[in-house]
């Protein structure tokens, strides 16, 4: 993939060295461009050298121009990446203005553009900041977070640029997938990440989740057309391109999400780590140490899995199993007693399953099975995505995609 990347001058430029090295390990091709600001934090010399191209900053460099052009490096571009993308890169871009190479390039590229912003809280949630990031998605250019966390100023909050991996991830993502249209015309709403049941005001019960793997399904199912909505519980992850996104932090929230928009779907996806069980009373004041020990009252979540299966007229409903033993024997069971159309069983412990980048799994069905070898949640999340709309047309008694001509009411 031929990757633009737009380093702007933000303190998280320290990190391009990085995402420019997570970016060729996954294949990718990169011309980093430059801000006149952003050499006040990052050397081109070393910039060079790790991504093995002539940097180019200046519009107005005649030999760079002679040898790409502006417009040439906007066309060859696959992606254009800005990372880290400043408040006032953000703020040229939703301008229209093209006074400097990066910004030309935007206004003149037919690519993709995907912005990991990053600066100071206040200056991330700054209505004027607010405003272009509104304008800039509204125009289908991707925002890559930012994550919370503490800032280079010393400051905690929203606005820290995303790691190199999570950015790099997410590019490849955003352009390399291209469906064949498998769900064109199908909505379909997917769960992904744990729940936080609240014990009392600081201290909540939760899980390992991590949300990746329904995070992928998200994508991989909007890159085959489907009009996706992901109701996700609490994650570090940047929100799918492309995909509706409804945040939730409890199972109740989730449960209610789900079915405020599950009934008009044709799919879906529970692939969220939901809590069983989460305290009988929300403690109003932080629980004290007094006693040696202690019991908490625990009652059931709902089940929004059973829930969705037992609706008539339902979504196809695919669950997900993480066992730690007998994975099988558990997900053929809960296949069957929860009336699921099909169950993706996956092993779950230190080594395998949650929060990490690679998953195997089986996927089992009333009249089959198959299996999927370790390997990158990305590709096995499109894997999957195939074998869910050949099982989704087969149970409703067509073994092909229906091509539906269908005439866009919107724009
Ligand atoms: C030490 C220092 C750190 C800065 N860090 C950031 C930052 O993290 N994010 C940001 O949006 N702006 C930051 N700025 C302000 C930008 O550098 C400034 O807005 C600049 O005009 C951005 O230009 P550019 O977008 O063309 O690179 C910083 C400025 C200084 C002096």
């Amino acid at each position: 993939m031929n990757i633009v990347l737009g380093i702007t001058g933000g303190i998280a430029a320290y990190k391009a060295p990085d995402l420019v090295r997570r970016l060729r390990e996954r294949g990718g091709d990169v011309q980093i461009v430059m801000t006149a600001s952003a050499e006040e934090f990052v050397t081109s010399t070393a910039l060079q050298a790790v991504s093995g191209r002539p940097i180019r900053s200046n519009l107005w460099d005649k030999e760079a121009e002679a040898a790409m052009s502006h417009i040439e490096l906007a066309r060859w571009a696959d992606i254009v990446l800005i990372a880290p993308a400043t408040a006032e890169i953000m703020a040229r871009i939703v301008s229209g203005g093209a006074p400097d190479l990066l910004t030309t390039i935007c206004l003149a590229t037919e690519a993709p553009i995907a912005l990991a912003p990053a600066m100071n809280r206040v200056m991330w949630s700054n209505p004027a900041t607010q405003a272009n990031r509104r304008v800039l998605e509204s125009r289908g250019t991707h925002i890559l977070g930012p994550a919370v966390g503490s800032q280079a100023c010393g400051e905690t909050g929203a606005g820290r640029m995303l790691d190199p991996d999570t950015i790099a991830a997410a590019v490849f993502d955003i352009g390399t997938i291209q469906g064949e249209g498998l769900l064109d015309n199908r909505k379909v709403v997917i769960t992904a990440g744990p729940t936080r049941e609240a014990i009392d005001p600081v201290r909540y019960i939760t899980n390992r989740s991590s949300g990746k793997m329904g995070y992928a399904i998200a994508r991989a199912a909007a890159a085959q057309g489907a009009d996706v909505v992901l109701i996700s519980g609490p994650v570090d992850l940047p929100d799918p391109p492309g995909v509706e996104v409804r945040n939730v932090t409890t199972a109740q929230e989730m449960h209610d999400a789900t079915h405020d928009c599950v009934k008009e779907a044709d799919i879906f996806v529970a692939a969220a780590a939901v809590a069983d069980y989460r305290p009988k009373d929300l403690k109003e004041q932080k629980i004290k140490k007094n006693d040696e020990s202690m019991t908490l009252d625990l009652v059931r979540c709902p089940d929004i899995l059973a829930s969705v299966a037992a609706l008539d007229a339902g979504p196809f409903t695919v669950g997900f199993a993480a066992e730690t033993e007998k994975v099988d024997e558990y997900a053929r069971s809960k296949l069957e007693n929860k009336a699921l159309d099909m169950i993706i069983a996956n092993r779950v412990g230190n080594d395998c399953g949650f929060d990490r980048d690679d998953n195997a799994v089986n996927v089992l069905w009333s009249e089959g099975e198959k299996r999927y070898p370790q390997a990158q949640k990305s590709k096995l999340a499109r894997d999957l995505v195939e074998l869910i709309a050949e099982r989704y047309y087969a149970a409703r008694g067509t073994d092909t995609q229906p091509r539906l001509s269908v005439i866009s009411t919107t724009d």
